[in-house]
């Protein structure tokens, strides 16, 4: 499935990954700048924030409460389409997916 990261300066990534990883490890082993993912991707540091592009909404699932709760604490304020990208699973329901990174995540 493949998923583009669209960075806070506009550069955009696309990937194409392998079923089972999470759009946090996605971006972490093919070096996409702007998502840290310091706790290992337990929704329990909030800097793998992402925000989901307006065009591609109905592709995550409902979040955890874990997440929701965690998403109050990112380093840039949380907007409706804000969401922890490890807890993003890859299935073929996110190809296409499109995700904004913040400017920071620290
Ligand atoms: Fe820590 Fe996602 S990697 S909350």
């Amino acid at each position: 499935p493949k998923i583009t990261y669209v960075a806070a300066d506009r550069a955009e990534q696309t990937l194409d990954l392998p079923l089972g990883t999470t759009v946090m490890r996605g971006a972490l082993t093919n070096d996409v700048d702007g998502i840290v993912g310091q706790c290992g991707g337990y929704a329990q540091c909030g800097t793998c924030h992402v925000f989901v592009d307006p065009d591609s909404l109905d592709k995550p699932g409902e979040m955890e409460p874990d997440e929701d709760d965690m998403l109050d604490f990112t380093a840039c304020p949380r907007e409706p389409n804000s969401r922890l990208s490890c807890q993003l699973e890859v299935t073929e329901a996110l190809d296409g997916l499109i995700v904004h990174l913040p400017e920071r995540q620290t």
